[in-house]
């Protein structure tokens, strides 16, 4: 019976284990909150007033107006809550972003009418949005902005918005894919010549149209103009990313991109002043990069993430084992394992210094603190222990948070694994390399530094396997090729 119970409790728990721990939810402050809230009730307003404007309050029309402005509100939490769903690092400025982008939008239907065409309406912010909140947000936010018209949209004509929303969900697809500023250029000339194709056909010839035909965009000049105006304000907004990215802190791919830049002061310093640190850095970009593919995951946040890391160490660079080459131990010299600790920590609190110096975005930032989490200092908790001194086990953890994201996780055990690696006999077995791998990645596990992380099991077990194949591609640059006698090569 005894073992029944014991087996259940085992069975239970490997289930509790493999399923995604709960992420913690964002911090958002109560005047963040208050204001958010206060623009989605001007939205609802600014989408419902007219239908009040109509009746002279007549009880059919107010209940129909309520339950407008409900659904309105509603639709607002949801575009929220799918924001957050899909950026968990989102901060209320870029929740702001999105909800104010709806209300511009409301806004400039109410003003134009029919007048402006759809297409310059909604495709500029759904680029804005799926370039730096992703895919699913923008196209969550493309289908309510199309959805909600404050006006009547019997003006409009009904192919223009099939063409408006099939062009808005083409931006939010590509947008999110996006990764460099030269595609985003070719995207703001093929949507706009794509737009005013379908439109010639469509709605510039009656006989192909799908409805009806209003005749408001029925004139080639009238598609023609529509198309180069959309063209025109998508390339404004296109120069004015840069300055989104810095006031929202969005993260779009071409500016991770940019950061990963090998030639940036930053990673140029850590090259010149801890080499060993960089040649750690870029192994551990290897491992990561593999990872996060075999899961995934965000591999152009990982490999950024991963060039940043350990810039802390910039601070005092031969306190760290791979920059001594052979010269004296500092740790040795000093002979305290606390000072040594305090070392260790100041690597995590310089490196977010410098993160702040440089105005690295806060994913970026989050990889200082995240790869080290809440780790034990193992030797010099060792050293203090075998020199019976007072001392708390907290003074030889490092400070966390623990790895919040799969990402910052993958890095964490990518950290942990790249010094066994490198230092593994080059004979050795794959079975060998995985046993090694296995104990590292376990360790950290059974620790608690994953439990934030959202990586499942099975996950783990495939993140073992890549950063195994990236050790093969290791093993394999290390073999000596037979050279020629007289050293030539054909
Ligand atoms: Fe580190
Ligand atoms: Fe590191």
């Amino acid at each position: 019976m005894q073992n029944l119970t014991n087996t259940l409790k085992k069975l239970n728990y490997f289930w509790n284990r493999s399923q995604f721990p709960s992420q913690k939810p964002i911090q958002i402050s109560t005047i963040d909150k208050l204001i958010i809230f206060l623009i989605c009730i001007v939205i609802a307003i600014i989408s419902s007033y007219k239908i009040l404007l109509v009746s002279n309050l007549e009880s059919p029309n107010i209940f129909s107006w309520g339950l407008t402005f409900a659904e309105v509100l509603l639709i607002c939490g949801f575009l929220i809550v799918v924001s957050i769903k899909e950026n968990p690092n989102i901060n209320s400025r870029q929740i702001l972003l999105i909800i104010s982008l709806l209300l511009i939008v409301q806004m400039i239907k109410n003003i134009f009418g029919s007048e402006l065409s759809p297409l310059s309406i909604l495709i500029p912010p759904a680029l804005i949005i799926s370039q730096g909140m992703g895919t699913i947000t923008a196209l969550a936010w493309v289908s309510i902005a199309s959805l909600s018209w404050p006006n009547s949209i019997t003006n409009i004509n009904s192919n223009l918005l099939l063409i408006t929303l099939i062009c808005s969900f083409i931006v939010s697809i590509l947008g999110g894919r996006i990764r460099s500023r030269a595609q985003l250029l070719q995207l703001s000339i093929f949507v706009p010549i794509g737009a005013l194709v379908s439109q010639w056909i469509l709605i510039g010839n009656e006989k192909n149209s799908l409805v009806d035909n209003q005749g408001l965009f029925s004139s080639i000049g009238h598609i023609f103009s529509d198309s180069l105006l959309l063209a025109i304000i998508m390339l404004i907004t296109i120069l004015f990313i840069p300055i989104f990215e810095s006031i929202f802190g969005l993260l779009t791919k071409a500016r991770l991109l940019e950061l990963a830049d090998k030639e940036k002061p930053l990673i140029r310093r850590l090259s010149l002043e801890a080499p060993g640190t960089f040649e750690h850095t870029l192994l551990i970009c290897g491992l990561a990069e593999e990872a996060t593919r075999m899961i995934g995951g965000d591999i152009d946040l990982i490999k950024t993430g991963a060039l940043y890391h350990d810039v802390g160490k910039l601070h005092a660079p031969n306190w760290f084992i791979e920059n001594q080459d052979g010269a004296k131990n500092p740790h040795d010299e000093i002979d305290d394992p606390l000072k040594s600790a305090e070392v260790l920590q100041a690597h995590v609190d310089e490196g977010l210094k410098f993160a702040r110096k440089n105005r690295l975005p806060k994913p970026i930032a989050n990889f200082i603190p995240e790869h080290q989490g809440t780790l034990k200092m193992g030797y010099f908790l060792h050293k203090a222990e075998v020199k019976k001194l007072n001392f708390d086990e907290s003074d030889f953890r490092y400070k966390g948070p623990i790895p919040q994201s799969k990402e910052t996780a993958i890095l964490m055990l990518a950290d942990g694994c790249e010094a066994a690696l490198r230092a593994m006999d080059i004979n050795a077995s794959d079975y060998e390399a995985l046993d090694t791998i296995s104990k590292i990645v376990n360790s950290r596990e059974v620790d608690g530094q994953l439990d934030d992380s959202n990586l499942s099991k099975g996950e783990i077990f495939l993140i073992k396997k890549s950063f195994l194949n990236v050790w093969k591609r290791i093993r394999h640059r290390r073999i000596q090729y037979p050279t020629s006698k007289n050293n030539t090569f054909s």
